[in-house]
């Protein structure tokens, strides 16, 4: 997938992040679709999931600092991501790329995190920059 106008903030640490979180996800993509073997693409979940997970608590702590309103219901949906994340995992460590799991990668964890940048984090996004002592990290 391109990185597109969809994802874009306007704040460059923001769209770089997100840059490396899609060419994570294109690693994802290209090692199935490839048909790379359990432990490349195992290899390539874990990039994703740890490049996720990374970017989830960065930008918790930075909401935290700004005492963002809606702070914890984000972070639930941060948390519902990993719990997913790792219960694809789990499965993949069984089964390897099975048509469920690469099902929950592509229209499941995938999906959800360029649905969540793409909308649920512009949500934050307004509020930040409706207050001044707040500047995006
Ligand atoms: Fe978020």
């Amino acid at each position: 997938m391109d990185w597109g106008e969809k994802l874009a903030t306007g704040v460059p640490e923001l769209d770089d992040r997100h840059r490396e979180l899609v060419e994570r996800i294109n690693t994802v993509l290209e090692s199935i679709d490839q048909l790379r073997g359990q432990e490349a693409i195992g290899a390539a979940l874990d990039e994703f999931g740890g490049c996720a997970i990374e970017y989830f608590r960065e930008e918790e702590a930075f909401l935290r600092s700004g005492a963002y309103p809606d702070y914890c219901r984000h972070r639930d949906l941060h948390d519902g991501f990993v719990r997913e994340f790792q219960e694809m995992r789990d499965r993949f460590d069984i089964e390897g790329p099975s048509l469920l799991v690469v099902s929950m990668v592509q229209h499941g964890l995938i999906k959800w995190l360029l649905d969540h940048i793409a909308e649920t984090d512009k949500e934050w996004l307004t509020a930040v920059y409706q207050k001044d002592d707040m500047v995006p990290a």
